[in-house]
């Protein structure tokens, strides 16, 4: 199989379970048509198939990742609503589509945004593909990267530092915490989900390579938020200058961003190389994030 192929193995798994997510009848209905409205608009779940495939490497199989897989991608579906909020970034198209407060209304779009963040956890906490101690386990895993000191930490300085003037070294540790952190904790709750222990290698190998994954592709977020067109992308551009941040791409312009992208990707694939018995999907992954058009 080829990458594409894999890919779309692992996406087919992950958009089957998503699909048939908060479908419920009841007076809160209007509730979760919010959050299936953002959670089913076609994102590229990178972080569900990285979960899938870090299990896969870490014990030959997808499947006992499965909720774990989705759970990530609720809590990110979640982030991406939050993060389109008139009080956050101010844009009106995600993933395509008028993003989740245009079309419902911010309160709505708020509350679909919290009750995504819980049923992650809900998905994490109650998975019968693992054991009660690697659930307890990828509930800590995802509460630490989503929390204060990483996600909603990163979000808060890229706000905070609107409209001012920041170096690689403040910029890098933004990216660090409001992309890097998540990826991150998609690797960790594939190796948390797999049935053979990984070693400690392993683990440290696999948040290596998201934290240099995760730079890439903020780095390339920002190029794309410059260079590319809003039918393309899914998603506003000029977002990031019409809110005066500082990014890679303004402070550096293109042609070195897409030098960084290239060295970041560079150090992720070395990270996993030899850690894992079959790393050549997870280092095309890398390749291609690197180069991708949305
Ligand atoms: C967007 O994430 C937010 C960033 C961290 C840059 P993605 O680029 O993964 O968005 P979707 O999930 O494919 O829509
Ligand atoms: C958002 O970064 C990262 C999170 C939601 C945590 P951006 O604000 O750059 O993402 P886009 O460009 O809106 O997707
Ligand atoms: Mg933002
Ligand atoms: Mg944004
Ligand atoms: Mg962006």
């Amino acid at each position: 199989m080829d990458y594409e192929q894999e890919y779309s193995q692992a996406l087919a798994l992950v958009e089957r379970e998503l699909s048939s997510c908060f479908l419920a009848e009841g007076p809160n209905r209007e509730l979760l048509d919010a959050m299936r409205y953002s959670l089913l608009a076609g994102g590229k779940r990178v972080r569900p198939v990285l979960v899938l495939k870090f299990c896969e490497a870490a014990c030959g199989e997808m499947e006992p990742a499965l909720d774990y897989a989705c759970a990530v991608e609720m809590l990110h579906t979640y982030s991406l609503i939050h993060d389109d909020l008139p009080c956050m970034d101010n844009d009106e198209l995600r993933r395509g589509k008028p993003t989740c407060h245009m079309k419902y209304g911010e309160w709505l779009a708020l509350l679909a945004g919290d009750a995504l963040q819980a049923a992650a956890f809900e998905r994490l906490a109650l998975s019968s593909r693992t054991t009660p101690q690697a659930n307890a386990k990828a509930c800590e895993v995802l509460a630490v990267a989503a929390g204060r000191h990483n996600m909603c930490a990163g979000q808060y300085l890229d706000i905070v530092e609107e409209g001012k003037a920041l170096d690689a070294d403040r910029l890098t540790q933004i990216h660090l915490r409001k992309t890097s952190a998540l990826l991150g904790a998609a690797c960790l709750l594939g190796l948390t989900a797999s049935p053979v222990e990984p070693t400690e290698k392993q683990w440290a190998a696999a948040l290596d390579y998201a934290k240099e994954l995760g730079l890439a592709f903020q780095i390339r977020d920002d190029m794309l938020d410059v260079e590319s067109t809003a039918e393309e992308l899914g998603k506003p551009i000029g977002s990031d200058a019409d809110n005066g941040k500082m990014t890679f791409a303004s402070l550096y312009g293109l042609e070195k961003c897409a030098e960084l992208v290239s060295e970041h990707t560079r150090r992720a694939q070395e990270s996993i190389a030899g850690v894992f018995e079959h790393t050549d999907f997870l280092c095309a992954l890398a390749r291609f994030m690197a180069v991708r058009k949305h």
